[in-house]
């Protein structure tokens, strides 16, 4: 039996960043992912829906493999050393999340399914505790619907209400407004990092600095950020941020929730049942120490155990070079773009991050997309789960083109290739 180190996934990653200490060496990176060298439709896959999900590297493949040959086992509950080998497996990965955010303690951290159970968790538990009738919840336009639906259902228990930063022509959030709407009602903002339907980057630091300073919360969405740039919640200062691994070159299944220890000790668990308990009997039952106070059941142990090779693998080659790569990669695919006649790129904001979203004078979207498809283009058509900035821009669907530390010019060439196929098919 093996121990759960990550040496093997780790050294991949660190073979991959020696080759790309400055910059990304991309064809390089590009062999580490086994299904980009498949096929789609008989063309070459291009595969550009990384803010839907990424693809995964070997490392992240193998770890799940070895997760289920050599190290199975139920956690934290088992006196046998297969399941000390498991329980070190997820544990060891909370740490390596720990570290990754530069969380204070892995107390800090909570695993979840994803960003959209973590956000729930709040709502729901931060909810039940500190949110009544006539408070407010402030968001933003530019939300995912996962950042928007919880804090209806929380309102609509408590009497409490949604207010919501709008956003401008460039799709980026109106500031002004901010200090408009959040007032002494104001319970938590929550805001998304990087918009998955514009591509903006908000100026989440500042934002936290402003509410911190009234003492109202802030949740940070991170589902899109975490891929793109490093995230410190030490630096943003922020009281919860959450993200998935499946955005970040990790399985799904996976997420997690990051809270400052004192929120997370004042609030109530918000699933109870095995692992999250201290004692029960049927008349009080007391509850684990954190995080485990909020992981009812048995969580996902191989998610945990490939989640660390996922963040190593990132870390390895480093998120300042991604960053770089993908901000190039963005700048050509906006010029390459303004090439075509009638496409109207929606989400100008000066700060963005890998996204492009667009529409294609009157053809709809989902033809262009079934379009790219036969291309081997794979792109996002659609709300993007976030329908109120769809109606904010007045289109009902767009197409969006989102990138990661894979892919390249030459693909940007393609998609703009299938985007001149479509202007042949429906004129
Ligand atoms: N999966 C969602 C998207 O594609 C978040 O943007």
């Amino acid at each position: 039996m093996s121990t759960p180190s990550s040496t093997t996934t780790a050294t991949t990653a660190t073979r991959a960043a020696t080759a790309a200490t400055a910059t990304l060496d991309v064809a390089r990176v590009r062999r580490d992912f086994p299904i980009l060298a498949t096929t789609a439709r008989g063309k070459p896959l291009v595969y550009l829906d990384n803010a839907n999900t990424t693809q995964k590297p070997e490392a992240v493949i193998r770890a799940t493999d070895r997760f289920y040959r050599e190290q199975n086992a139920n956690i934290h509950r088992s006196s046998y050393v297969l399941s000390e080998v498991a329980t070190a497996a997820y544990e060891g990965a909370r740490e390596r999340v720990r570290a990754f955010l530069n969380a204070r303690s892995t107390r800090e951290v909570v695993f979840t399914r994803g960003t959209t159970e973590a956000i729930n968790l709040v709502a729901s538990s931060f909810g039940s505790a500190f949110v009544k009738e006539g408070d407010e919840i402030l968001i933003t336009g530019m939300e995912h619907h996962s950042n928007i639906v919880p804090w209806q259902l929380l309102c609509a228990r408590t009497g409490a209400t949604l207010r919501v930063i709008p956003i401008d022509d460039r799709g980026a959030l109106v500031l002004d407004d901010l200090h408009r709407l959040l007032t002494e009602r104001t319970k938590l903002v929550s805001v998304v990092h990087l918009s998955n339907a514009l591509g903006t980057l908000n100026p989440v630091r500042a934002i936290v600095s402003y509410a911190r300073a009234k003492g109202v919360p802030v949740l940070v969405d991170a589902a899109q950020s975490v891929a793109h740039l490093a995230v410190d919640v030490q630096a943003l200062d922020c009281d919860f941020l959450a993200f998935s691994g499946h955005k970040l070159y990790g399985p799904t299944g996976i997420g997690v929730l990051y809270g400052k220890e004192s929120w997370l000790e004042k609030m109530p668990p918000y699933q109870g049942g095995g692992d999250m308990i201290a004692s029960v009997t049927f008349e009080k039952t007391t509850y684990a120490e954190l995080p485990h106070k909020f992981e009812a059941g048995t969580s996902n142990v191989a998610g945990g155990a490939a989640l660390t090779a996922a963040l190593d693998y990132v870390t390895a080659l480093g998120l300042p070079a991604i960053a770089a790569h993908e901000k190039e990669l963005l700048a050509y695919a906006t010029a390459r773009l303004a090439e075509l006649p009638g496409l109207r790129i929606i989400g100008q904001a000066p700060e963005k991050a890998s996204v492009v979203s667009f529409v294609l004078g009157d053809v709809h979207p989902h033809d262009v997309g079934t379009v790219l498809d036969t291309e081997g283009v794979a792109v996002r058509t659609g709300h993007h789960c976030a329908q109120p900035v769809m109606d904010r821009f007045g289109v009902p669907a767009t197409v969006r083109a989102s990138f990661g530390l894979y892919n390249t010019r030459e693909e940007v060439d393609a998609l703009v290739a299938g985007l001149r196929k479509v202007r042949e098919v429906f004129g």
